[in-house]
C-alpha cells in the first residue's frame, strides 16, 4: 500500500465533528500574540494550516495568573475571545476543526511578563527549575511561586471554565485542558512540585483530585464531547522529578478521566515506558493521541495497528502548513527555524510557503 492510501488520511469522527483526516496539528505556543489577544497574524497561521484533520491550538491562558510567558494570548476577555472566533471562522471556512488547549502556566511563569496585578501560583511554594524569556529583563530565574489556598481552588477551577465556555461561544469545536509538560494541572500532579497537606496532596488519589475536579468542571460547562487533555506521564520539563509510582498513578487518572466521557486523550509519549502505552489506551475509552517525533509513516503504522486513532504533529507544522498535503504526496519536508520559534512578528511564523 502506498503512503497514500494510508489510514492516516482517512475520515474520522471525533465525539460530534468529524476530521477530514487523523493528522493533528500538535499546540504550539508561538508568542504572536502581542498584549495576550489573537491577531491577524495568527488567524492567517490557523488558516494556513486548516488541512490538518483537527488542529490543536497553542497554549491559551484561562486568566491573567495563568500567562506565564511572553506574549501569549488569553481567552477570558470579550477582546480575546472576539480574536478566538477570526481564528475559528477562518478555520471553518477552510473545512478545518479547531480545539483550543487552555494553558495555565502556574509556576512556569515570570511577573516581567504578566499584566499588572497578577500572581504567580503553583500548589505549592516551589520554584521551577532553571531561568526563562521576558521582553524586558531577558532571562530570569523562575520566582518561588504563591501557594493556591485550599478556598480558592473553586474560582481557580471557575476561570477554566468561563474560559472553555468563551472559546465555545466563540466557535471553537472544543477545548484541550493542558496538564502536560509541568504547567499548572501537572505541578498538582507531581510530587516534586506538590507537597500540600491538604485533600490536593500527599497521596496519589489527592495529587489527581485537581485534574479529575477540573476536567469534571469543563464536562459540565461545555459538555463531555468537547473537552479533550493532554498528559505527558514520566517528562520532566519544566523541573519535575518522576517518580516510581507515576504509572500507577496516571492509570488510576485516565480511568478516573474515562469515567467523565472525555472526548480524548492526547499523550505525549517521550518519556513514557513502552509497556505503559496500551495501558493507558486500555483505561481510556475515547479518543487516543499519540505525539511525539512523529513520521507519516510512524503514525500510519500506529493507527493501522490500532495502538492509537490519531497522530499529532508539532515541529513539522511550523514549516509546513500544507504538511497534510506534503505527507499523502511524498513531498519533502522542509525543516523548522527554531531561531523564529517565539520571536514576535510575522518573519518564522508566516513565511513558510506550501509547496508549489
Ligand atoms: C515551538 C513549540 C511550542 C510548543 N508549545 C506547546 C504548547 O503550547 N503546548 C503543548 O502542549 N505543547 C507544546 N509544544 C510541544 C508540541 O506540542 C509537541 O509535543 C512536540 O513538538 C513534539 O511533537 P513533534 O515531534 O511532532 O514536534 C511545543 C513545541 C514547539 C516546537
Amino acid at each position: 500500500m502506498t503512503i497514500e492510501q494510508s489510514v492516516l488520511f482517512s475520515p474520522y469522527t471525533l465525539g460530534k465533528i468529524n476530521l477530514a483526516n487523523r493528522v493533528v496539528m500538535a499546540p504550539m505556543t508561538r508568542s504572536r500574540a502581542i498584549g495576550n489577544v489573537p491577531n491577524d497574524l495568527m488567524t492567517q497561521y490557523y488558516a494556513d494550516r486548516a488541512g490538518a484533520g483537527l488542529i490543536i491550538t497553542e497554549g491559551v491562558a484561562p486568566s491573567a495568573n495563568g500567562l506565564g510567558y511572553s506574549r501569549i494570548p488569553g481567552c477570558f476577555t470579550d477582546e480575546q475571545a472576539s480574536g478566538w472566533k477570526n481564528i475559528a471562522d477562518a478555520v471553518h471556512a477552510k473545512s478545518g476543526k479547531i480545539f483550543m488547549q487552555i494553558m495555565h502556566t502556574g509556576r512556569v511563569a515570570h511577573p516581567h511578563n504578566m499584566p499588572e496585578g497578577a500572581k504567580v501560583v503553583a500548589p505549592s511554594p516551589i520554584a521551577a527549575d532553571g531561568t526563562m524569556w521576558t521582553d524586558t529583563h531577558q532571562m530570569q530565574a523562575h520566582p518561588v511561586p504563591e501557594e493556591i489556598p485550599s478556598a480558592e481552588i473553586p474560582a481557580l477551577i471557575a476561570e477554566y471554565a468561563h474560559s472553555a465556555k468563551l472559546a465555545v461561544a466563540a466557535g471553537l469545536d472544543g477545548i484541550e485542558i493542558h496538564a502536560a509538560n509541568g504547567y499548572l494541572p501537572m505541578q498538582f500532579l507531581s510530587p516534586s512540585s506538590n507537597q500540600r497537606t491538604d485533600q490536593y496532596g500527599g497521596t496519589p488519589e489527592n495529587r489527581n483530585r485537581f485534574v479529575l475536579e477540573l476536567a469534571a468542571a469543563l464536562v459540565t460547562a461545555i459538555g463531555a464531547d468537547k473537552v479533550g487533555i493532554r498528559l505527558s506521564p514520566f517528562n520532566s520539563y519544566n523541573g519535575l522529578t518522576p517518580d516510581a509510582t507515576e504509572e500507577a498513578q496516571y492509570l488510576m487518572l485516565t480511568e478516573g478521566l474515562s469515567s467523565l466521557g472525555l472526548v480524548y486523550l492526547h499523550l505525549v509519549t517521550y518519556a513514557m515506558p513502552k509497556d505503559m502505552i496500551p495501558k493507558m489506551r486500555k483505561a481510556f475509552n475515547g479518543t487516543l493521541i499519540l505525539n511525539a517525533g512523529y513520521t507519516a509513516d510512524r503514525a500510519s503504522s500506529d493507527i493501522e495497528s490500532n495502538a492509537c486513532d490519531l497522530v499529532s504533529f508539532g515541529n513539522p507544522f511550523i514549516s509546513n502548513p500544507d504538511l497534510v498535503h506534503r505527507m499523502k504526496s511524498g513531498i519533502e519536508l522542509t525543516p523548522p527555524d527554531p531561531a523564529t520559534f517565539f520571536t514576535p512578528g510575522a518573519e518564522g511564523y508566516n513565511t513558510y510557503p506550501a509547496h508549489q
